[in-house]
């Protein structure tokens, strides 16, 4: 067969997964309910790079603050380990089987970052867990309370340029294809999450941000459908904007702290979040939920930092947002009371440490420590 056959055979493999898919999103099982009853099984993966550094702060944190729901049984930590960059590479596996049939065992899940190679094929395994759990809403927020900015995106976390992203074709040395997909179901759910947050958070705008004059198709659809669910929402205003001036707008002290909840796909709400974390202190700051009907994930907001380790600084690492990241868990799981607790805390902690990333500063246990000394 030749290149080009089989370029042609690889994209008929794709589209008939890819409308198997989007037949899935719309046969969904209702979405799982928490109450402050339920008992929760919390997976607790390390992942590499700072991973384990900031995960033994925040598990120090979590003994103590968790201690009575511990102690009764109604949050169970599983701890899941196995998922390094070394091991899946070993095993040619962006997630390895053991540690996805862990993972499917608990309720929810707390990840240090994981390393993604660059280039290969290997897929990263945020992006093997998000499909796997169908985690479709990746929900970032962004508070700088001296400016009134009190932001949250809400991201497309499974479809988008990430979907197809280590199957695209190079058919010959001269050219190469990646593929965006959009489906009007897995826009729908995205764009009813973060509708449903305005409503129930009193926010009165949504900012739905594409490129849709230039993807046509893809954020053209994301778009109209994003309208489309706006119109169950009365009084809350649905904005189109593109994500260029978007991410000028962020920096743009005169008008950006008028913007409220953010619809995007993957890849402008992978991009622009980080910025947004940048601006509210760094990327060490933020927490990300990764949430889907039957699971969710919570995460750090940024990667697994190799060079802070390479460097033997990883003892300076941040893990202010992977204890953000908890705090949202809390809240997903409705612990709402521990999930302030803890916010109230980790203000407290970093008012008062200066965590610079690198020796001078302080260090993940000195904040661990301040941090538990707050809870007291
Ligand atoms: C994020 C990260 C991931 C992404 C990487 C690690 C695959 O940057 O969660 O934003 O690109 O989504
Ligand atoms: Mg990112």
């Amino acid at each position: 067969m030749s290149a080009y056959e089989e370029a042609l055979n690889h994209f008929k493999q794709l589209l008939d997964a890819q409308l198997a898919r989007a037949e899935r999103i719309k046969n969904a099982a209702p979405a799982k309910r928490y109450s402050a009853e339920t008992p929760v099984t919390v997976g607790l993966i390390p992942g590499d790079g700072i991973g384990p550094v900031i995960m033994d702060e925040t598990k120090r944190v979590i003994d103590v603050l968790l201690k009575d729901e511990l102690a009764a049984g109604t949050i169970m930590l599983k701890p899941i380990d196995g998922l390094t960059i070394e091991r899946r590479l070993a095993l040619n596996q962006p997630v390895p089987a053991d540690v996805l049939t862990a993972v499917k065992a608990c309720d929810v899940l707390l990840k240090g970052p994981t390393t993604t190679p660059k280039g290969g094929t290997m897929e990263s395994a945020n992006v093997t867990l998000r499909r796997e759990l169908d985690l479709y809403a990746n929900i970032r927020p962004v508070q700088i309370p001296a400016e009134g900015i009190d932001w949250i995106f809400y991201r497309e976390n499974t479809e988008g340029e990430y979907v197809l992203g280590s199957q695209g074709i190079q058919p010959t040395e001269d050219l190469a294809m990646d593929f965006k997909v959009t489906t009007d179901a897995g826009t729908r759910r995205i764009a009813r999450a973060a509708f449903e947050y305005a409503k129930a958070n009193g926010k009165t705008n949504v900012a739905i941000v594409t490129k849709a004059n230039i993807m046509k198709k893809t954020d053209g659809m994301f778009s109209r459908i994003a309208h489309e669910v706006a119109q169950d929402y009365p009084g809350i205003e649905a904005e189109d904007w593109y994500i260029d001036i978007m991410a000028a707008n962020l920096v743009n002290p005169a008008i950006r702290s008028k913007f409220q909840v953010f619809l995007l796909p993957n890849l402008y709400g992978d991009i622009i979040t980080d910025e947004a974390a940048q601006l509210q202190g760094g990327v060490g700051t933020a927490g990300s939920a990764n949430a889907g009907d039957q699971y969710a994930m919570f995460e750090a907001i940024h990667g697994s930092a190799p060079r802070m380790v390479e460097q033997g600084i990883a003892a300076w690492a941040n893990p202010e947002s992977l204890l953000r990241a908890l705090a949202m868990l809390l809240r997903h799981i409705a612990r709402p009371a521990s999930a302030e607790r803890l916010e109230k805390a980790l203000n407290a902690a970093s008012a008062r440490l200066r965590m610079t990333g690198e020796p001078g500063g302080n260090t993940a246990k000195d904040f661990g420590d301040a941090v538990i000394e707050e809870l007291a």
